[in-house]
């Protein structure tokens, strides 16, 4: 049997996971792993770049990691990033290969030590937020990542990659690391439902996202206060918002609900009412077995944790191999152990 291709992705502790999160990212994650050897990432180190509180993070951390396993990530295929120092390590030889102008050029650095954007990182720009996607290379690299399932956003960083990568090859007169790809997968776009125009996200504040562990009666109020009426009505064009309501129920495979909805709104019969409603459970219903799952955990965090150490030990195996080999080539001494 021919081997199984390596696919892996990290995420942020970052505190709720929202629906935009689960939607366009996890429940992909979920999937693939069906299909390929997955490794996932809590990357820790990575949520330092921005100005952060330690004992949030280390709480953010376990939290997602409750939460990923609770939506249906398995636990063997988890780890800790902080857990893995070679990340660390392997991100600094990266560095050394690294074009300074092209992390200059990043856009997300951009946004982020631009002064009035959203997140406002309030002054401080750390070189660690310069560097974050050379750590994020030595993330992927480090297990010889064939594919890494991203949002678009990320594709600059999937190219920096490569040609870390690359550079790396050329340097040591070697192909050793495979150049990974991004693997696009058809993900909902998921709106803020208080303002449609913008991405469900943590930045904008409380209510421009919907925590999927979160209360039920609040999930059920923020569908029945989403934005309808975006003022493009007039253009004959369905608005934003209820295209975001109907996206959500195809999100949430509620097929039939969603084909006879659709019906109704090309009739022009559709109550917008029965369409909230009916993503309303189709989320309290995702959110209920999800809360269920996690609660189970949480009366198990000790082993949960243990678990989850001793996945991060397990591909942690990975990482030191791979170390070893750049140490090697790249002229460094390699400590044994
Ligand atoms: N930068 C990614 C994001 O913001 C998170 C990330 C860190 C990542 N390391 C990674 C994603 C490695 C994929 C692979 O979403």
């Amino acid at each position: 049997m021919e081997k199984k291709k390596q696919v892996l992705s990290c995420i942020q502790p970052t505190g709720d996971m929202h629906f935009g999160n689960y939607f366009g990212a996890v429940k992909n994650w979920v999937d693939l792993q069906q299909k390929y050897d997955c490794i996932y990432g809590v990357v820790d180190y990575h949520a330092m770049t921005m100005p952060y509180s330690p004992k949030k993070l280390r709480e953010n951390t376990w939290a997602l990691i409750f939460n990923l396993i609770a939506t249906g990530i398995k636990p063997e295929f988890l780890f800790i990033q902080s857990l893995i120092p070679e990340h660390a390590e392997l991100c600094w030889i990266f560095n050394c290969f690294a074009s300074y102008g092209q992390l200059t050029r990043m856009t997300q650095f951009k946004d982020k030590s631009t002064h009035g954007n959203e997140q406002d990182s309030g002054g401080f720009i750390s070189a660690g937020l310069l560097d974050y996607p050379v750590l994020q290379a030595a993330d992927i690299l480090i297990y010889q990542a064939d594919y890494v399932p991203v949002g678009k956003d990320q594709e600059q960083h999937l190219e920096l990659s490569r040609n870390i990568a690359q550079r790396f090859n050329n340097q040591v007169g070697k192909e050793y690391f495979v150049l990974p790809e991004t693997l696009f997968t058809e993900v909902p776009k998921v709106k803020s439902t208080a303002d449609p125009s913008r991405k469900m996200s943590k930045s904008a504040g409380e209510k421009h996202y919907i925590n999927v562990f979160g209360d039920e009666a609040r999930i059920r109020k923020q569908i029945r206060s989403a934005v309808t009426d975006t003022g493009d009505s007039t253009s004959g064009e369905m608005s934003a918002g209820i295209q975001n309501l109907f996206e959500l129920l195809k999100a949430g495979e509620q097929l039939d609900a969603y084909d006879q909805l659709m019906k109704e709104y090309e009739n022009g019969t559709l109550k917008y009412v029965a369409l909230k409603d009916a993503v309303a459970d189709t989320l309290v219903n995702i959110s209920n077995e999800f809360k269920a799952r996690r609660k189970e955990l949480d009366s198990n965090k000790k082993e949960v944790k243990n678990q989850i150490k001793a996945s991060s030990a397990n591909i942690r195996k990975k990482a030191q191999q791979t170390l070893r080999d750049v140490k090697e080539l790249s002229g460094l001494m390699n400590v044994k152990f």
